[in-house]
């Protein structure tokens, strides 16, 4: 039997609440499926920072490293200025552990509300394929007058070939295994030097995967084309700062951020891979016990997908759409249960097999990605 050593972070806010039902999913699904799951809690988040003053010391780095996928939950509090928690901690973990990928599905379930009232389901399914450690997240920059009338903040973007060469081949064989259609995103009319690079690489990729039609869209109108045309994608490549803001809209696309998962991809295997919801630490409803839980368990899926555990991860899908088709809201007092409740319900179905029906109108993402 393969057991598996899963890293728990669960964070701030709503993070420890949503990520506590991805684990009862997770145990559900090993029992049922006969896979052994160990799991490690590490407390890093705002609480632990500010009782420290440390945010992650090298040693605990090293000891997640060594888990097989890492489970996380959200970061952020209003008690820690903007960027500590988040520079300090997620980025550092997608950089350090060389998570390369973000990959956050965007699908309709059958039964969500959705702003996209007038689509059949089976129409929006495709996925958002973020480079994940580059572009202008790096980080570098400068202030100069700062405090005067004359300040001038400068911010660089870096894009080095190697990582978005990873990311698009990775986006190729993604598409290979579903619609065989990618869609550059970017804004090469105005970022010209980073632009030029991107559809460099990609055309050289598309002559490698001549089965994958490829497409090009600039990210201002791709804010129009996801939510009125989305069957017309099926994995969209951009770079980090377009794909965190197209991914926010694919998640309001598929009924909110309590829906909407993430996958942060590790492809050299030296280093495990980090799965968490595409929302933050909500502190504004953290405590009330309104979370949706489903992106928590959607990105826990994810996690077994990658893990090669197919049947499990679809299992885990199934359950949530199940669940989603009968609250009467997504979010908030009007959903009909609490976290826990959803939590419980989640993780039942799965033991009971009760898998729903399978309305998805081609191959999931989480076969899909087993099999890239
Ligand atoms: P957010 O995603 O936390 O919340 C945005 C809105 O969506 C809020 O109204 C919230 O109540 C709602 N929401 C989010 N998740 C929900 C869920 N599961 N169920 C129901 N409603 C949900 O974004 P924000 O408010 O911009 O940021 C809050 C903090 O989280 C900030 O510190 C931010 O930096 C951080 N953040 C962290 C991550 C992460 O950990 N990966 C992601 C985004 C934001
Ligand atoms: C996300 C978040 C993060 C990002 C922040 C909190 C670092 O918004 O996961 O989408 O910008 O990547
Ligand atoms: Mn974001």
């Amino acid at each position: 039997m393969r057991t598996y050593n899963l890293a728990i972070i669960h964070g701030d806010g709503i993070g420890p609440e949503v990520n506590e039902q991805a684990l009862k999913a997770l145990h559900a699904a090993a029992e049922r499926f006969d896979f052994g799951l160990e799991t490690t809690k590490y407390p890093l988040g705002a609480q632990n920072y500010l009782d420290t003053g440390v945010l992650v010391d090298a040693e605990t780095l090293e000891r997640i490293r060594r888990h097989d996928a890492i489970l996380f939950g959200a970061m952020g509090d209003p008690r820690v200025s903007p960027g500590i928690l988040e520079r300090g901690l997620i980025l550092r973990m997608r950089r350090e552990f060389h998570q390369q990928v973000n990959l956050r599905p965007v699908r309709l379930y059958p039964g969500v509300p959705t702003p996209i009232r007038d689509l059949s389901p089976g129409r929006c399914d495709f996925v958002v394929v973020r480079e994940n450690t580059e572009g202008l997240y790096v980080g570098e920059g400068s202030t100069v007058h700062k405090g005067t009338k004359n300040a001038v903040a400068l911010q660089e973007s870096v894009n080095t070939l190697p990582a978005i060469a990873d990311v698009v081949d990775y986006s190729f064989r993604l598409a290979q295994q579903r619609r065989r259609k990618l869609t550059l995103c970017h804004k090469k009319n105005i970022l010209v030097h980073a632009g030029e690079l991107w559809q460099t690489v990609v055309d050289e990729y598309s002559a490698k995967y001549p089965d994958v039609e490829v497409d090009y869209i600039h990210v201002d109108a791709m804010c129009q084309h996801m939510p009125m045309s989305p069957e017309r994608f099926d994995v969209i490549v951009t770079d980090n700062l377009f794909g965190d803001i197209i991914s926010d809209l694919g998640a309001t696309i598929q009924g909110g951020l309590g829906v909407a998962a993430s996958a942060n991809l590790n492809l050299d295997g030296q280093a495990p891979s980090m799965f968490e919801p595409v929302h933050g630490s909500a502190p504004d409803i953290a405590g009330r016990g309104w979370a949706n839980p489903a992106a928590a368990v959607l990105s826990a899926a994810l996690c077994l997908a990658a893990l090669g555990q197919g049947e499990a991860a679809l299992s885990l899908e199934r359950a949530v759409a199940s669940i989603l088709a009968e609250l009467p809201e997504l979010a908030g007092p009007g959903m009909g249960a609490s976290t826990e409740e959803l939590g419980d319900q989640i993780a039942e179905r799965i033991a009971q097999g009760h898998d729903g029906n399978d309305t998805s109108h081609g191959r999931s993402i989480m076969t899909a990605m087993a099999s890239v």
